[in-house]
């Protein structure tokens, strides 16, 4: 089933009220975050929410981002850690010692890879992992073709990706070739799984995923093999699913 919002706007509202629960738990809590323009208003929502509710202690709350750039460092704009820090960790606190991204200036890459995931297992695996989907159908940067046993591991952007994701940068030239992801498995053994997808040019992408079967070729069909994965979509995602499998948010409040 597809949880359809009216508006990115309310999807974003409704996921940031989980991820605030998930970040104040109690108990130690290992959240999987992502980047790009679906995210945007749910860290927005996330901040304002968490601000108007006063000081908070996120002691509990490690998270792992789901990638990274090769050869940016922190401080380039484009980076995914200069994302997460200018739309969510500065503004409530969050702790380097908390947060984790690959990081792509590192001079060993391999090492990098391998520490990736295994530091996600050593806290007992992900309890919740937040995922946007590419054009080509990739979650993280695992492009189609990506084997569904991979870990986290260097990857060759595909030229739609570099496109889609040129957008954010002053020239296409600039824009990486590489990239550091978190693999196909170490998302499938996230406790939870929520799939975010918004925008009319993804609609396509949406009927794609609807009609694939567990294909390497359409790397999130993988999810359809998830036990609780959830895919939220706003009206304009989700315009070319069929009506009998959209559940529509407001009707299910109601
Ligand atoms: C980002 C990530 C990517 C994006 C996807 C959609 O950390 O892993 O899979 O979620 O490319 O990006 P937007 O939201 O910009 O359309």
């Amino acid at each position: 089933m597809y949880l359809v919002f009216p508006t990115h706007a309310e999807l974003a509202r409704y996921t940031s009220q989980k991820l605030k629960t998930l970040m104040l738990s109690a108990v130690p809590t290992t959240v999987g975050l992502a980047t790009g323009s679906t995210m945007e208003p749910v860290y927005a929502n996330l901040i304002q929410s968490l601000q108007s509710a006063g000081s908070q202690d996120f002691k509990q709350l490690v998270s792992f981002n789901l990638d990274e750039y090769v050869g940016l460092n922190r401080q380039h704009p484009q980076s995914y850690r200069y994302y997460m820090q200018q739309h969510l960790f500065d503004h409530i606190g969050l702790p380097d010692e908390q947060t984790f991204l690959p990081d792509g200036s590192c001079t060993d890459i391999d090492e990098q890879c391998a520490w990736y995931s295994q530091a996600i297992q050593q806290r007992g695996g992900l309890d919740f992992q937040l995922l946007g989907i590419g054009t080509n159908g990739h979650i993280g940067f695992n492009e189609p073709g990506t084997p569904f046993d991979s870990r986290t591991h260097v990857v060759e952007l595909s030229e739609q990706t570099r496109i889609d994701n040129g957008r954010f940068f002053d020239d296409f030239a600039e824009v990486p070739t590489h990239a550091i992801t978190l693999g196909i498995a170490d998302i499938m053994e996230a406790k939870e799984v929520w799939l975010l997808i918004t925008g009319e040019h993804k609609a396509q992408t949406v009927l794609n995923y609807h009609r694939s079967a567990v294909d390497e070729n359409m790397p999130a069909s993988v999810l359809k093999r998830h036990p609780n994965t959830h895919i939220l979509l706003d009206q304009a995602a989700a315009s070319l699913l069929p009506a009998e499998v959209q559940t529509h948010y407001r009707t299910q409040a109601a």
